[in-house]
């Protein structure tokens, strides 16, 4: 007896959940009288064998609990779904509370379970979506008996991908209000192997560079308490066998969706087991509810590859291409986009945006954005965030004028905000001081000279909200951009009562994802692009709002390298903001050929980041084939999967990027060599993803090669000849 829907099966006898995707099979089992929710099984493909042998719940430590002689030993090694805190399990756990007496811990026991088609939303949060033929969920209800607390632990199988989602609702169900003081999203407890941990960290204007190092006895994580996902560490960790490479073996990746604080935590046990954590970071945390209150902590999504790190990105690329970004530009091409930021930064008028307009459509960009300096008395960072009305005196006509002018031209128009921030130097702080996020007694520390807005309160988004809407009615605007420029200190809100203030960071986010689900809602025709000092906030929870986040600050083609290679990993190559600008680059100094700086921009949505008046007529020859060829082969990169190559943050000599369309009838190849070598100027690429007995032709050649010829001999690139030079291969399927 039991039950089956789609990926996910009941064994009512073994009392086991089988959860199974294409490659995948998670296990769950219900053991003890005391009905603990023990963890099985997360692997390759198991589809038929029950798999709760490997429970060993008669033998030490793991003794039966219900004598309660060994319940610590027991607590301690049992492989939890969801531990708690407090009664024996010293590893990291997942859950703990305040109650009013003060104590904190909790311990579950499962009640029932519902299996159902589809996958239902998470209220107020991103979350990936699936239909009833695209996926099933498995809600487990678990109880703490003390404390009243109802814990539903969900998981949505994918059926055609190697994803499992992962979310936990808390419930109140006692009369008296406890507090949450950690809720983490997602558990794994792995028996006995031994893996490589992948992570990514950064700074501002090198985001999401790779780590990759053993997994050590106790505890190694990544976390931020920036109050953005950030610039230093990322919402995201893999485990690798030690031999994974890009094509082979057993990955299994994290990532958060949510952009606030986090914590992902991988540690090594006494028994040599690991213990895989992720959610909201527990630090500043807590969260009070009163009787019959739900709380819902943010998805986890688990990716399962047998086939090797590649493999993880492939699944997570497709994820989140199908089933996380929305609105209509999720599989549209994007207009090619010139943004005066690195142009003019605070100096500009209408005359000189106009300016750049004019050429820049003479070459067949699409669409002008108008960055930081357009209201209030904004001429340098320190003044006038949140004062979002025009500065006539920088353009004159206001901005109706300059939109219609840019539309003449047959251009499309976008502006940037900074929606979250207030500048102490801007009539709306001299208005409402009580606004930002502070500290009572404490002057707030600055950061960039600005504060940040307690966006927990609803009467500052309202405010926010319809300033920025008044904007966008006020001319045709086409596109925004949503920057975030500083972390959150100083955590006060002066609107929250003394027990609540450790609810501020998550409810910022909460309304921050209000607000832009609340925009693109309004104006669902938005092209809306995130940005948070380059890449602070690149993470799932903003693509769910935005089909696109600008990747860093820097734009220099090498340094670009290595930040898109760690953002490609898990992110699709339609979501990465990338442009090209001028040299010597304004963050390093570098000079690189205006060819490769396309080449490296072609692996994101593509544009421009300058004066494009001032570029010489051979850069603006440039321009116009960089142009022909986003048009020539956009659709591919966007759709296509994704094969890392050669990594130049590993081998720093080059880097290799191709798509391959999912029929595998065409392939696009980027190769950068960085530094000229002696006596190195070819090189041969083994290609992947191709079809081994199809052949190939280069475009704008006779040479046919077999995919086979291909993956294992290699393609030969020649005539590499100075520093960053970069080459770019079409190949096509003619047989
Ligand atoms: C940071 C962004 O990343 C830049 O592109 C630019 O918009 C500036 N902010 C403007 O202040």
């Amino acid at each position: 007896m039991g039950c089956y829907i789609m990926g996910i099966e009941y064994n009512e006898s073994a009392r086991t959940f089988r959860l199974n995707t294409p490659s995948s099979t998670y296990m769950i089992c219900i053991v003890d009288e005391e009905q603990f929710i023990g963890h099985v099984y997360y692997g390759k493909r198991v589809p038929d064998a029950d798999l709760s042998y490997l429970m060993r719940i008669q033998e030490p430590p793991f003794t039966p609990s219900v004598n309660n002689r060994d319940r610590v030993s027991f607590l301690d090694a049992f492989p939890m779904e969801y531990p708690t805190h407090g009664l024996g399990d010293f590893r990291q756990d997942c859950l703990s509370v305040r109650t009013e007496n003060g104590n904190t811990a909790c311990g579950l026991r499962y009640r029932s379970h519902r299996i159902f088609a589809g996958k239902p939303p998470l209220v107020g949060l991103p979350a990936t979506f699936g239909g009833e033929k695209d996926c099933s969920t498995l809600e487990l209800l678990a109880e703490d008996p003390v404390l009243q607390l109802q814990v539903t632990l969900r998981y949505t199988v994918f059926e055609h991908l190697d994803v499992i989602t992962r979310s936990v609702d808390v419930k109140n169900t006692s009369n008296k209000s406890i507090q949450l003081t950690k809720v983490l999203s997602t558990c794994l407890d792995i028996d006995n192997r031994s893996f490589d941990m992948i992570t990514l960290h950064g700074s501002w204007a090198r985001e999401r560079q790779i780590q990759r190092r053993e997994v050590g006895y106790g505890r190694q994580s990544v976390s931020s308490l920036r109050g953005e996902s950030s610039h230093q560490e990322h919402p995201f960790v893999a485990l690798a066998e030690h031999n994974a490479t890009q094509q082979s073996g057993e990955v299994y990746g994290f990532n958060f969706v949510y952009s606030g604080n986090f914590l992902a935590q991988v540690e090594r046990t006494q028994f040599d087991t690991l213990r895989v954590v992720m959610g909201i970071h527990p630090e500043d945390f807590s969260w009070t509810l009163a009787p019959g209150e739900l709380f819902t902590a943010p998805e986890a999504v688990m990716v399962y590859s047998c086939e090797g790190i590649g493999g993880m990105t492939r699944t997570f690329h497709d994820l989140y291409r199908n089933h996380l970004i929305r609105g209509e530009y999720r599989d549209a091409k994007r207009p090619i986009l010139i943004n005066n930021w690195e142009a003019t930064y605070f100096d500009f008028n209408t005359e000189k945006l106009l300016a750049i307009a004019g050429e820049a459509s003479k070459l067949g960009i699409e669409m002008l954005v108008m960055d930081d300096g357009w209201f209030g008395a904004r001429n340098s960072d320190d003044r006038s965030l949140g004062d979002w009305v025009v500065n006539t005196k920088k353009l004159p006509g206001g901005l109706k004028y300059l939109v219609d002018e840019v539309k003449k031209l047959g251009m499309r128009f976008g502006i940037w905000f900074e929606p979250e921030m207030i500048s102490p130097d801007s009539d709306l702080f001299r208005a409402h001081p009580d606004w930002a996020i502070q500290i009572p007694g404490r002057v707030p520390s600055l950061a960039r000279s600005q504060y940040v807005l307690d966006y927990s309160r609803a009467d500052v988004r309202d405010y926010i909200y319809g300033q920025i809407s008044a904007v966008l009615h006020s001319a045709d605007i086409s596109y925004v951009k949503w920057d975030m420029n500083r972390p959150l200190t100083d955590l006060g809100s002066c609107a929250l009562p003394a027990g609540r203030q450790g609810e501020l960071s998550h409810r910022y986010v909460l309304g921050l994802y209000e607000l832009q689900e609340r925009l693109i809602t309004d104006f669902p025709h938005l092209l809306l692009e995130n940005c948070s000092g380059g890449g602070g906030r690149f993470d799932p929870g903003m693509l769910y709002y935005s089909p696109q986040i600008w990747c860093s600050d820097n734009t220099d083609a090498v340094e670009r390298l290595k930040i898109q290679e760690g953002t490609e990993l898990i992110y699709p190559l339609s979501t990465i903001g990338a442009h090209v600008s001028v040299c010597p680059n304004h963050t390093v100094g570098r000079n690189t050929p205006f060819s490769t700086r396309g080449y490296v921009a072609m692996a994101g949505t593509f544009g421009y980041e300058l004066d494009i008046t001032k570029l010489s007529p051979e850069d603006k020859e440039e321009v116009k084939q960089q142009v022909a060829m986003y048009h020539r082969y956009n659709d591919l990169i966007r759709r296509g999967d994704y094969y890392r190559i050669a990594s130049y943050s590993e081998n720093h000599e080059d880097d290799c990027w191709a798509v391959v369309s999912k029929a595998k009838d065409e392939a696009l190849v980027v190769y950068v060599r960085v530094l000229g070598q002696p006596n190195m100027r070819s090189r041969c690429i083994r290609l992947q993803g191709l079809e081994e007995t199809a052949f190939y032709r280069v475009e704008g050649g006779n040479t046919v090669l077999s995919g086979a010829a291909l993956m294992n001999a290699g393609y030969c690139i020649s005539g590499l000849w100075g520093d960053f030079q970069g080459r770019l291969i079409h190949l096509i399927r003619v047989r």
